[in-house]
């Protein structure tokens, strides 16, 4: 089984902060500690997608702009979770506010993360029922019953989505699902599971029937032929910072991988607060390294507390950039990092002191300055573009992130070697070499810095008329 890697499904490259330029050497420095240009989406500075949950109203208006600006992955906060599929007669049909949500991720080409298949809440009672509404028991053919109602729910959600918005791995937005959530036990238990209905009649069998099921169902009979497992199939749960529950977490994910279970990714939740050290959040992360797993943050927040003090929205924005930085380090073990909702009001925790990154009227929070602040700055990079000067090519090389020491470009071209070295040094820095032709051939701009960081990149053939 492959299993994904962190990958950029449907976004665009970070962009290049870039120098200003033309005529003799320019050198602009840039501010600040971090690389990323406040003028940056998070996901223009995450290597992992960066991702929010939402409902319909962050499909539309001035939240749908945040949201295609900073985000590049979108989860359904309720409305794609089991008691979201049935209407008022158990049909399933989409939710309307899942099906807006697919309609927004197509448009804006961003990915979905399905939440949530297999869970202990919102879940319809009747799964748990018999035909006269008596609970099921543990005999062989309830069992049989409750298997084949988690099968065709997982199967059903499968085929409604690739009904309407294609085949896996072929256009359809949704890339990932939590298959199951919360399977974990709080307290101790002999086994770590949580004892909810689906434990009582099936057993731990549970989570291995709705990993195969969703490996069939969206990685096999609705996936696009030849598409190599489109759909990225999560365990998710919470706490899982806490040593405890993690260690049960990880013994029952061993157990899948020894049983063959195709569990793709870990999600950790990390609803926290604060007083948790951001060291715990990469215990977690680290304890699933070694594993054939990928992993997510899915479902992040981190009250302030209250009241809300402008010293308390700063502690929060040093807080976030100390977790995106966890992140960052741990850029190879992640598919995702989402936060649990867009603005403060929008969060399940808004009473315990503004939890994300966003104010309500969608300004940015310290919050958000921080995650972007916990970009590391990028390996020296090169851009190079041409223009006409009294009808001669000039070359405009532009650098960034010198890191402060003087570098040499160099332009290679059929005309031979051209040098410039920038004595001034400084972040960002560009020059304009100016050839005496009037048209000049492709060829290769590098820059190498006193460090020994070396970018290169080709330019095409330019003339003036
Ligand atoms: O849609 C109904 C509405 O018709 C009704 O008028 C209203 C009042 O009863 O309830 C609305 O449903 C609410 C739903 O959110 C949509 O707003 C439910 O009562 C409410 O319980 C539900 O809360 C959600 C909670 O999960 C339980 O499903 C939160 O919004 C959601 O943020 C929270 O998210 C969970 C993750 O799924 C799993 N991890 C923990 C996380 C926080 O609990």
């Amino acid at each position: 089984m492959t299993v994904p890697a962190a990958r950029r499904t449907r976004r665009r490259m970070a962009s290049i902060a870039t120098g200003v330029l033309v005529g003799a050497l320019l050198v602009s420095g840039v501010g600040g500690a971090s690389a990323a240009d406040p003028a940056q989406g998070l996901k223009d500075t995450t290597p992992f997608k960066a991702g929010v949950a939402i409902d319909q109203r962050e499909t539309s208006g001035d939240a749908a702009r945040v949201v295609t600006e900073h985000f590049d992955q979108v989860t359904a906060e309720n409305h794609m979770k089991p008691d979201a599929w049935y209407d008022g007669q158990r049909t399933l049909r989409i939710h309307p506010q899942a099906a807006a949500i697919m309609d927004f991720a197509d448009t804006h080409d961003l990915d979905v993360y399905g939440h949530t298949l297999v869970w202990h809440q919102q879940t319809p009672a009747w799964f748990f029922q018999t035909a006269t509404g008596q609970p099921l028991s543990t005999s062989d053919a309830d069992r049989a019953v409750l298997r084949e109602r988690m099968r065709t729910h997982i199967f059903g959600v499968a085929r409604l989505l690739s009904e309407r918005d294609g085949l896996f791995g072929a256009g359809n937005p949704l890339t990932a699902f939590d298959v199951v959530n919360e399977v974990i036990s709080d307290g101790a238990e002999p086994d770590g599971l949580r004892r909810s209905e689906w434990y009582r009649i099936l057993g731990e069998e549970f989570i291995d029937l709705a990993f195969r099921y969703a490996d069939e169902a969206f990685n096999e009979t609705y996936a696009a032929p030849g598409a190599d497992r489109p759909v990225t199939l999560f365990i998710n749960d919470y706490s899982t910072e806490w040593d405890a529950k993690r260690a049960r977490y990880l013994a029952l994910v061993d157990r899948l991988l020894a049983r063959g279970v195709p569990v793709d990714g870990v999600g950790h939740q990390f609803h926290v607060s604060m007083s948790v050290n951001v060291s715990a959040l990469a215990r977690a992360i680290d304890a699933f390294a070694d594993r054939p797993v990928t992993q997510a943050v899915t479902e992040l927040d981190v009250p302030t507390g209250n009241p809300v003090t402008t010293a308390a929205l700063d502690a929060q924005g040093a807080y976030y950039r100390a977790a995106f930085e966890v992140f960052h380090a741990r850029k190879d073990h992640l598919y995702s990092v989402s936060v649990w909702g867009l603005n403060d009001s929008r969060s399940w925790r808004a009473a315990d002191g503004a939890p994300l990154l966003f104010f309500d009227d969608l300004t940015a929070k310290p919050a958000l300055q921080g995650a972007l602040a916990a970009a590391p700055a990028p390996a020296v990079s090169v851009a190079v573009s041409s223009r006409c000067v009294a009808g001669r090519v000039v070359l405009v090389v532009t650098s960034t992130n010198l890191a402060e020491s003087p570098a040499s470009i160099a332009v290679q071209s059929p005309f031979g070697q051209r040098h410039a070295t920038d004595l001034a040094g400084g972040r960002s820095v560009a020059h304009a070499f100016s050839p005496r032709f009037s048209s000049i051939p492709g060829g290769v701009v590098a820059v190498t810095t006193a460090d020994g960081e070396h970018a290169s990149t080709p330019y095409p053939a330019a003339a003036c008329s």
